[in-house]
């Protein structure tokens, strides 16, 4: 694939060349049992988009109506305003007074192979019973509470405990540092911190109650801790508990009174934090809020996937830590009463079948999944899928990331083995819930493109002066406001502004760069900021390039995202040693250690690049664009470059023959 997305500072902005003529209209097969077939639901929102949303909105149960619709003081949106509702009262009670108590919420599956079914009536006692344990801590309504867990049912017991009292969590994912578990409690004034011993990850134990502690020493907002027990032992010990803060989950809960009615809740009130990075080093929490936010997950999560929850097993297959987990395994499946599967581990634990297995044992009709890991499928071979029985798929989902078209038909056809509609969904941390995608009985797809905005949504291409543009490349926006939009970045009303409204006057400015084709298809093409996308998660350059220069032998580094045949985006990081600190493999790989300590894995560069100077501008701006050429254009390997002279001499080459200020 040809496509370029350029930096928005010098060269043109988006280089378009490729052509798609692949078309795929909803199967005959899919469409007969489809929820929509035509073009109703796009006709009733183009003739009124406010009373389509208000539809939607009814879809939920209100203690209190709202009186008006949208309030919109650009940037500042306020949805179903009067309005009062309880999100783990939609999620759970309501399901189970229609008598849909036994159906199940969730199956989990925990990585060493241990199972539970939860159903809605059981997820109902879990979390009246855990709301009271959080009030008996002390948290009150509006209250933020930290939670840094593996993939096991408390988490979303946690999260919708929080809900039914009016608190606000705020999921740190637990493949976070301590320092980033630090600033993230820091920056909500978390109250309580909740977390477990440790998870599985491939076999061993993650340790995050040793992580929390060390993110907990220097804070002071934090004043309870809760561990829940999921590996019991940590280098053959219980994990240390400090006496006064730390109690575990199931001592709490058994002392804890089993009833709490759900408390009615602004519409606007603020339901959660989500930390996601930017173009700075600090990361931004993104606020969402309650009545919007949950209209547009349950929205998305039955149409999107043509949601039939008397008979889906749906699996989205993210981490609850992510967005993706928070609006998908979460908030749209349990509003709309689907039975989910939750898995804690990794693909290849014990072998590389492992999801083909789960599939497989509880029959999934819906799989959603990012393109990094249909690519890491691809490359582990068609053996896995091909030996077990994938025959109850219906619907297959992708995102976080573009989806080249080969990963995209391979998925199709080897996965969904041609009978099963591939949704591309874009959408983004802030965005709340999916924007531009398929409705899978409606829309012909291509491969590789995410079609068309949805519904309610308006999203437009723009160039550089913030025009429209009918066929061809520019930047992403979003032309008015969506139910789910976030609302804020905590604390920070200008930041908000100036990061998603100010690039283009009246539009919401994604930071991706897509094109449009000649039948008005939308295709992501990535990141247009310094922001890099690895594995479908958000890196900012600038956070790496901090924990870069933090080492003490570290004088100053660039880092850049390079094209990654697996995980879409590569961290690559050019570093400068200070005065007599020597090159060497072991410092390479200290340096990614370190990184990966400030940040978490997720970050850690796939390569070091030594080198004596970083190519500049003369105003003195690192040539980041020029490193990225360096980056994609070698092989740089898998750990760390020594003072590659061939490396530096490009540099040097290239540094030479473009003096473009970037
Ligand atoms: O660059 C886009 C990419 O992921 C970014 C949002 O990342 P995050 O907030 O972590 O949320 C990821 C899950 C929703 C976007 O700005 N992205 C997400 N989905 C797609 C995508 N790029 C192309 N195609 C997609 N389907």
């Amino acid at each position: 694939m040809t496509d370029e997305v350029a930096s928005t500072e010098g060269r043109a902005a988006i280089e378009d060349f490729y052509t798609e003529d692949r078309r795929f209209p909803p199967p005959e097969e899919f469409r007969a049992n489809a929820l929509v077939t035509d073009r109703s639901l796009y006709d009733q929102a183009d003739a009124d988009w406010q009373s389509f949303w208000e539809d939607q909105a009814r879809s939920l149960d209100w203690f209190e109506p709202w009186h008006t619709v949208l309030e919109w003081d650009l940037p500042f949106a306020r949805w179903f305003v009067g309005g009062k509702l309880n999100v783990s009262y939609n999620c759970l009670d309501r399901h189970v007074a229609a008598g849909r108590g036994d159906r199940v919420a969730y199956y989990f599956e925990g990585e060493p192979g241990d199972r539970r079914t939860i159903t809605y009536a059981e997820l109902l006692a879990e979390v009246e019973r855990f709301a009271n344990v959080l009030r008996s801590l002390g948290v009150e309504r509006s209250d933020r509470v930290a939670i840094y867990m593996p993939m096991i049912p408390e988490l979303p017991v946690a999260m919708l405990a929080c809900t039914r009292i009016g608190a606000a969590h705020s999921v740190v994912f637990g493949g976070f540092s301590p320092d980033a578990l630090r600033d993230r409690i820091e920056d909500a004034q978390a109250k309580v911190l909740i977390t477990a011993d440790g998870g599985w990850r491939r076999g061993s134990p993650v340790r995050l109650k040793e992580n929390a502690d060390a993110a907990l020493e220097g804070t002071s907002s934090v004043q309870h801790v809760v561990v829940a027990r999921r590996v019991t032992e940590i280098d053959g010990k219980p994990v240390p508990m400090t006496p006064g803060r730390d109690q575990f989950w199931d001592d709490l809960m058994a002392a804890a009174d089993p009833s709490c009615v759900a408390v009615p809740l602004d519409s606007e009130e603020l339901l959660y934090l989500l930390y996601t990075s930017g173009t700075t080093a600090r990361p931004k929490g993104i606020m969402h809020t309650t009545g919007g936010y949950l209209t547009q997950a349950a929205f998305t999560h039955r149409y999107v996937f043509d949601l039939h929850p008397e008979t889906d097993v749906y699996w989205c297959a993210a981490d609850i830590g992510w967005v993706t987990g928070h609006t998908y395994i979460v908030y749209g499946p349990l509003a709309n009463g689907a039975t989910s599967v939750i898995y804690e581990g990794t693909p290849d634990y014990p072998a590389k079948d492992r999801w083909w297995e789960i599939v497989e044992r509880y029959g999934v009709t819906i799989l959603y999944c990012a393109p990094t890991a249909i690519r890491t499928f691809m490359k582990w071979g068609d053996s896995y899928p091909g030996s077990h029985d994938l025959s109850s798929l219906r619907l297959l989902g992708s995102v976080g990331e573009p989806i080249n078209p080969e990963a995209w038909m391979w998925y199709q056809s080897r996965i969904g083995t041609g009978r099963c509609p591939v949704v591309d969904t874009w959408w983004q941390t802030e965005t709340g819930g999916i924007m531009i995608s398929p409705l899978p009985g409606v829309t012909t797809t291509k491969p590789g493109s995410a079609t068309f905005p949805l519904p309610g949504i308006g999203a437009e291409v723009v160039d550089d002066d913030g025009k429209p543009v009918e066929r061809g490349g520019g930047y992403l926006t979003l032309t008015r406001p969506w139910p789910g939009m976030l609302r804020g970045i905590y604390g920070d009303p200008e930041r908000y502004r100036a990061t998603y409204w100010s690039r283009f006057e009246g539009r919401y400015f994604a930071g991706d760069g897509a094109k449009v084709d000649e039948d008005g298809y939308l295709w992501l093409l990535g990141r247009v900021d310094d922001v890099m996308n690895v594995s479908g998660h958000r890196v900012s350059t600038t956070e790496v390039e901090s924990a870069l220069v933090d080492h003490s032998a570290v004088a100053e580094a660039a880092v850049v995202g390079a094209k990654d045949d697996t995980t879409g985006q590569a961290v690559i990081a050019f570093v400068t040693l200070k005065s007599g600190e020597a090159p060497s493999e072991e410092r390479g790989e200290e340096l990614r250690r370190h990184v990966a300590t400030k940040i978490g894995a997720i970050a850690r560069p796939k390569t070091v690049v030594f080198t004596e100077e970083l190519p500049k501008t003369r105003s003195g701006k690192i040539m980041r664009r020029l490193l990225k050429d360096v980056a994609e254009g070698r092989d740089l390997g898998d750990t760390t470059t020594l003072a590659d002279a061939g490396v530096v001499e490009e540099i040097r080459r290239l540094s030479a023959a473009n003096p473009t200020e970037e």
